[in-house]
C-alpha cells in the first residue's frame, strides 16, 4: 500500500455499505486529486485510537457516520459554528496528531439538494420535518437559514422535539410538537428524519397531512423506496423523493472542505442511482 497518498475514510458501524468510497473516487477522479478513500468499521470504545491511528498513517480527513458523531464532536479541538449547533460532526479535518477541526455538512447537503438539485422553493414554506434525533438536530439551522414561514418538528417523543424548538427558536420560527398536535398548518414539505425506515418501520403520521402538491422527502436513502415514500405516494403525494443527493451534497461539501476544489454533484447522484 502507499504511505504517501493522502487517505481519508468513513468511520461507522456498520459502514459495510457505505456509498461514501464510489462518491468521492468519483469526486477524485472528476477533479483529478490523488487520494484514497475506504469505509472503516470502528468498535465501540475504540473511536479515539482509531482517529488517532488514521492520523498517523496519513489520514487527511474523516466523515462520521453512525453511532460516532457525537463522540467526533466531542474529540474535534476546534469547530465550525454549524458543527457547534448541531453538537454532531461528520466531517474532521486532521492538521496533525491531537489537531481535528470538526465540521458538519449534512444540514448544507439537505437544503442543497432541495434547492439546488430539486428546485424547490423554501422562502415561505411551511415545513414539516419528523424525528427529533441526531439527524434532525444537524439539519435545522440550515433549513431555518433558508427562511420558511415555519418549522414543525413533530416527534414520536414529544419532549424531543420541544427541546430541539427551545434549542433554535433564537433561529427563526420553530415549533416542537408530537404525532397528534400538527394543527390546521397545510404543509407544502414533509421531511422524514426518523431512523424507522432503516426497521422498515414508518412513523405513525395521518394521512391527511398529503395533499397533491404536498413535497415529500425521505432523509434516508435506500436501492428501493422507502416505507415513508411508499405511504406517502400511496395518499397521492406526486413529488417523493429519497435522500440520495443529501447523501451526495454532503460528501461534496466535506470534499471541498478537504480538497479546496469543487466536485460536480449531478453526474454523481445519477451514477448512484444506477449502482
Ligand atoms: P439519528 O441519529 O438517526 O437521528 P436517533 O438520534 O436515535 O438517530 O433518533 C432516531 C429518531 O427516529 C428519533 O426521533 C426517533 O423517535 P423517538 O425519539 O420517539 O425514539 C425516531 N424513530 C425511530 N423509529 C421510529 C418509528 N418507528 N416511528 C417514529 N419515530 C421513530
Amino acid at each position: 500500500m502507499s504511505d504517501k497518498i493522502d487517505r481519508y475514510a468513513v468511520f461507522g458501524n456498520p459502514v459495510e455499505h457505505s456509498k461514501s468510497p464510489f462518491i468521492h473516487a468519483c469526486f477524485a477522479e472528476q477533479t483529478g486529486q490523488q487520494l484514497e478513500y475506504t469505509a472503516e468499521r470502528v468498535e465501540a470504545g475504540d473511536f479515539e485510537n482509531a482517529v488517532a491511528r488514521f492520523a498517523e498513517n496519513n489520514g487527511k480527513g474523516l466523515n462520521i457516520t453512525v453511532p460516532f458523531k457525537q463522540e467526533a464532536w466531542r474529540l474535534a479541538t476546534r469547530r465550525s459554528e454549524r458543527a457547534e449547533r448541531a453538537g454532531a460532526v461528520n466531517t474532521l479535518v486532521i492538521n496533525g496528531k491531537n489537531d481535528y477541526y470538526g465540521d458538519n455538512t449534512d444540514g448544507i447537503g439537505l437544503t442543497r439538494d432541495l434547492t439546488n438539485n430539486q428546485k424547490l422553493q423554501l422562502q415561505d414554506k411551511n415545513i414539516l420535518i419528523v424525528g427529533a434525533g441526531g439527524a434532525v438536530r444537524g439539519v435545522i439551522e440550515p433549513l431555518l437559514a433558508t427562511r420558511p414561514a415555519s418549522l414543525t418538528i413533530a416527534n414520536r417523543t414529544r419532549q424531543k422535539a420541544l427541546q430541539l424548538e427551545h434549542d433554535f427558536s433564537d433561529l427563526g420560527n420553530v415549533r416542537g410538537c408530537g404525532f397528534d398536535e400538527f394543527g390546521s398548518i397545510d404543509y407544502d414539505v414533509i421531511i422524514n428524519g426518523t431512523s424507522a425506515s432503516l426497521s422498515g418501520e414508518l412513523p405513525a403520521l395521518p394521512a391527511t397531512l398529503i395533499h397533491e402538491n404536498t413535497f415529500c422527502y425521505d432523509m434516508m436513502y435506500a436501492t428501493e423506496a422507502t416505507p415513508f415514500m411508499r405511504w406517502a405516494q400511496l395518499h397521492g403525494a406526486k413529488q417523493v423523493v429519497d435522500g440520495k443527493g443529501m447523501l451526495v451534497e454532503q460528501a461534496a461539501e466535506s470534499f471541498r472542505i478537504w480538497r479546496s476544489c469543487e466536485p460536480e454533484t449531478a453526474a454523481v447522484i445519477e451514477a448512484l442511482a444506477r449502482l
